[in-house]
């Protein structure tokens, strides 16, 4: 099947950036020519690490007009939405896996000016997103087990993008963002794009590339 051709988005984990120097780390993603800042939000009790919350996404806000895609990795995410909305995130995803009322959480993220996006993992059946739709900018097709960076793409999750893509071209939502999340690079880009995401997380692709506006370049399918 062919899809609708969509721009292709870049957002840069900072999970694999040194966070000691994150200001100029987003400022060489910018400079990149990355889209996006991909931050992601673990609380220790949904995934086993911590990392950090809405205070630190508000300093980042302060050096940066860049778009902010918060990813919250969290077991209820319910009461964080105001926090992040006044910190100056543009998008928070959260996950169909945590204990919350998940329509509610959705509608609160858009009346707080927000983008709202609901993410799966890999093992979560694609279509368990589909009565949520109409409330959805985005989706996120993990596609490794959340909770780490640098670990390996699971190829087994590249139907579930192509499903969710056709799925959404047949049901009225032909402009819905697929992003996807864990192990993306310039190897497994080109796959993720023909199963119809548009929105690539790349953490170690980015930060440990020798050149990041070459593996920019790649992720987005242009000439490097
Ligand atoms: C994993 C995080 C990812 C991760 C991606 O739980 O959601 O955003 O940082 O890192 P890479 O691109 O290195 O797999
Ligand atoms: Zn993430």
């Amino acid at each position: 099947m062919v899809f609708t051709l969509m721009n292709i988005i870049t957002s840069a984990s900072l999970l694999a950036c040194s966070l000691a120097e994150i200001s100029s780390e987003i400022r060489r993603c910018k400079a990149a020519g990355v889209d996006w800042i991909h931050f992601d939000v673990m609380d220790g009790v949904f995934v086993e690490q911590i990392t950090y919350g809405a205070p630190v996404l508000k300093s980042i806000r302060a050096c940066t007009d860049m778009f902010l895609d918060v990813h919250l990795m969290v077991d209820d995410p319910t009461r964080q939405i105001p926090f992040f909305a006044a910190a100056g995130a543009s998008l928070v995803s959260f996950h169909i896996e945590s204990r919350c009322d998940t329509a509610a959480v959705l509608r609160d993220i858009r009346s707080n000016g927000m983008r709202a996006a609901l993410a799966v993992k890999p093992a979560t059946p694609i279509e368990t997103v589909y009565p949520y739709l109409p409330l959805c900018d985005m989706v996120l097709v993990m596609t490794v087990e959340p909770g780490y960076g640098g670990q390996g793409f699971i190829p087994e999750t590249e139907g579930k993008i192509r499903t969710l893509r056709s799925y959404a071209e047949g049901s009225g939502f032909p402009d819905l963002d697929i992003e996807v999340d864990g192990g993306i690079n310039a190897d497994t880009a080109p796959l993720v794009r023909a199963d119809g995401a548009n929105v690539l997380v790349a953490g170690t692709g980015l930060f440990g590339a020798k050149d990041m506006s070459a593996a920019n370049r790649m992720l987005k399918g242009e000439q490097a």
